[in-house]
């Protein structure tokens, strides 16, 4: 995994081709020699996808964090066991069974090629793309997890018409994620308002892409700065499984990373209002609720458990608990945050607080 591309070698990084367009020409075009991984809901939304079940080698799953264990994928790698080594690994639907399917691309016959269908938008904007997979463990999310580059990812948005208004909402937090840690041109212009889906999707496919050119395997600090609001954002969506979306806890996630941010000093306080002031837009109710919905996710939990998981966290390093802070509109880095400060903050994020 040394070099920034390595050629032949499946899953390696490489930029991977972006192609849009419709389910069938891509069903059309997929070859014969393939595995093909779905989220059996989106099979049973969308006839086309149920008939390429049908006609390929192929399983249906039911998607959510509940696929991505390693009981889950042992039945994947068994019912794929016939897929040769030059074939191609198809995963069919939102980040979960992306992050399933790319785990299970690395290892099969130890590396196959591998293509995305993203169903959701939050899979569009951003678990498409990036090589990253992973699987939950002990309670902890995406513990045990791989690099496996996908070759192609098809961007069919005639998926999108079955996503929830919250769905919807989960793939544009993640979008405003990558303006606003990467681009100051494009937080300039999101500060205010969403583009429209298509551009949407392709400005923030094109930011997480530059990135990822810079520093494919994350070694380099620069591409860390995605998981802006991922610290206390995957704790609470671990805590709170499966009532909060990955999306919803990022949400949160992003208003504790900018309290942080505050408190010391890395983030100005008129950058954290307007930030805070998007993401609570961005939200179900249409009164604000961001602190009311944050206490709600971390009271019910003891603040050990919350501290527990900090500590296996990917950021941390020797039990050091490390954040991505906002300095800027588009520019984000990696610091190390004083437990008594975040005991601190906590105590404030539990009663609904602005700490
Ligand atoms: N690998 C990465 O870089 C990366 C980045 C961001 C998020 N993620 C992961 O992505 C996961 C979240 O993914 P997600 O938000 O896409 O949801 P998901 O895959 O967990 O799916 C959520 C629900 O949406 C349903 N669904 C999927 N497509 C649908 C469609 N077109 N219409 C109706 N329902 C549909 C699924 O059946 C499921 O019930 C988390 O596990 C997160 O950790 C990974
Ligand atoms: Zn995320």
């Amino acid at each position: 995994m040394a070099g920034a591309s390595t050629p032949g070698v499946a899953g390696a990084y490489t930029p991977g081709t972006d192609r849009f367009g419709p389910f069938s020409r891509f069903a059309g075009a997929l070859r014969a020699d393939c595995f093909v991984l779905a989220d059996a809901r989106v099979a049973a939304l969308h006839p086309p996808v149920a008939r390429l079940l049908r006609h390929r080698d192929s399983l249906a799953i039911r998607g959510g964090e509940g696929s991505k264990s390693l009981a889950v994928l042992e039945r994947v790698l068994t019912r794929a066991r016939a897929l040769s080594r030059d074939g191609t690994f198809v995963c069919i639907g939102g980040g979960s069974i992306g992050d399933l399917g790319t785990v299970a691309a690395h290892l099969l016959k130890r590396g196959v090629r591998l293509v995305h269908v993203p169903t959701t938008l939050l899979a569009a904007v951003d678990s498409s793309l990036g090589g990253k997979g992973a699987l939950n463990l002990a309670g902890a999310k995406n513990l045990a997890g791989v690099f496996h580059f996908a070759d192609e990812v098809w961007i069919c948005t005639d998926f999108f018409a079955t996503l929830s208004e919250a769905q919807h909402r989960d793939g544009r937090i993640e979008a405003f994620k990558m303006a606003v840690t990467l681009s100051p041109d494009r937080s300039g212009v999101w500060r205010h308002q969403d583009p429209p889906l298509s551009r949407l999707i392709r400005e923030a496919r094109a930011l997480k892409a530059a990135v990822c050119a810079r520093d494919p395997y994350e070694r380099l600090g620069q591409r860390e700065v995605l998981n802006f609001g991922h610290t206390l954002g995957h704790t609470l969506e671990a805590l709170n499984a499966p009532a909060i979306s990955h999306g919803a806890a990022v949400r949160l996630g992003i208003a504790c990373a900018l309290d942080v941010g505050r408190a010391l000093g890395a983030t100005p306080e008129d950058l954290a209002r307007d930030v805070e002031a998007r993401i609570e837009a961005l939200g179900a109710a249409k009164v604000p609720h961001l602190r009311r919905d944050l206490a709600r996710a971390l009271s019910p939990h003891p603040t050990e458990a919350m501290f527990e998981l900090f500590r296996v966290d990917k950021k941390a390093r020797a039990g050091e608990i490390r954040m991505v802070l906002l300095q800027s509109w588009g520019r984000a880095n990696v610091r190390p945050v004083p437990t008594t400060l975040l005991r601190r903050l906590t105590r404030a994020w539990r009663e609904g607080r602005r700490p």
